[in-house]
C-alpha cells in the first residue's frame, strides 16, 4: 500500500505520518517512509537523522563529482540513492530533499523517479510525508499512490484545500484508488459537521484525530512521535485509521 499524506500546511500531516509510519511498522517490518517535503521534519518526527538527500545526489551528480568512468548515469544514480536510505530496526527512510531547480535535469530527475518508485515496491506499505499544498499533484510526485489521505484542521482553508485536491487531481486525471480526509485537533462537535459537509462534497471522512496535550509537548520537547504512550488520543485514533484503511484494501 502507496499512502501519500498531503494537504495545507501546518495541519497535522507530518503527526499523522510519523504515528501511521510507527503503527504500520510496529505490526510489519516492511516499511518505507519517505519525506517529501523540502523543507523536511518527518526525519525529526521519528527521531532519525538523515545524512544524505535525494536532491544532495542530484546536487553531486550534476556537478559530476559522483561520476564513476565505465557505469551508466543510472548505476551511479541508483547506487548513491540506495545510498541515502536510513534503515531503523522497524522501518526504512528516504529523505527527497530539495527540488529539482529550474534548470533541465530532466533525464536525471526521469532516472531518479523511476529508481525510488523500483525501490518502493520492494516494500509492503509505503508512507509519503507531502509538502504543503497542490504542488505534489501538478509535479506529478503523488500520482502513482493508491490511497491518498488529505488532513485538514477544522478550518475553512483546510478544508478547501482538501477540495481542491479532489478537483486537481481529476482535472489531471490522476486517479487514486482512495481518496480519504483526515480530520485533525478536531473538536467532536464540529468534527461532525466538518465530516458532512466534507461526505456531501464526496469526500470519504476515515477519521478525527483530537486535539493531543502528549503532541504538543513531545513537539516541544523534541521527543520523537513514536514514543508517545499508548494511550495518547491522537495514536488511539490513528492506530483505529490503519484499521479502517487496511480493512479497506
Ligand atoms: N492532534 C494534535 N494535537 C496537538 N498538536 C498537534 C496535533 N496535530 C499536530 N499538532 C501540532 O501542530 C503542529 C503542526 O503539525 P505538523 O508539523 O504535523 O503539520 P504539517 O501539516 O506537517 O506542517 P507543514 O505544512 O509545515 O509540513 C506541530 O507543532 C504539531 O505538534
Ligand atoms: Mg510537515
Amino acid at each position: 500500500m502507496l499512502i501519500a499524506v498531503s494537504g495545507k500546511g501546518g495541519v497535522g500531516k507530518t503527526m499523522l505520518s510519523a504515528l501511521l509510519v510507527k503503527v504500520f511498522s510496529d505490526e510489519n517490518q516492511d516499511l518505507l517512509a519517505i519525506d517529501a517535503d523540502p523543507d523536511s521534519n518527518l526525519p525529526d518526527a521519528l527521531g532519525i537523522k538523515v545524512e544524505k538527500t535525494i536532491g544532495d545526489v542530484r546536487e553531486e551528480i550534476l556537478e559530476s563529482r559522483n561520476r564513476s568512468p565505465g557505469k551508466t548515469l543510472h548505476d551511479v544514480l541508483e547506487y548513491h540513492t540506495l545510498g541515502t536510505i536510513e534503515e531503523t530496526d522497524n522501518f526504512d527512510l528516504l529523505a527527497m530533499g530539495r527540488p529539482e531547480g529550474s534548470g533541465c535535469y530532466c533525464a536525471v530527475n526521469h532516472m531518479l523517479r523511476e529508481i525510488i518508485d523500483k525501490w518502493a515496491k520492494g516494500y509492503k506499505t509505503v508512507v509519503i510525508d507531502t509538502e504543503a499544498g497542490l504542488e505534489h499533484l501538478s509535479r506529478r510526485t503523488t500520482q502513482d499512490v493508491d490511497t491518498m489521505i488529505v488532513v485538514t484542521d477544522t478550518s475553512k482553508r483546510g478544508i478547501e484545500t482538501a477540495k481542491r485536491i479532489k478537483n486537481l487531481a481529476a482535472d489531471l486525471d490522476i486517479d487514486f484508488k482512495k481518496l480519504y480526509v483526515v480530520i485533525n485537533r478536531a473538536d467532536p462537535g464540529m468534527a461532525e459537521g466538518i465530516k458532512k459537509e466534507l461526505e456531501a462534497f464526496g469526500l470519504e471522512v476515515l477519521g478525527a484525530i483530537p486535539e493531543d496535550r502528549n503532541v504538543l509537548e513531545f513537539d516541544y520537547t523534541g521527543r520523537p512521535l513514536p514514543e508517545l504512550p499508548p494511550d495518547s488520543p491522537a495514536l488511539v485514533e490513528i492506530l483505529k485509521i490503519k484499521d479502517r484503511l487496511t480493512g479497506a484494501s
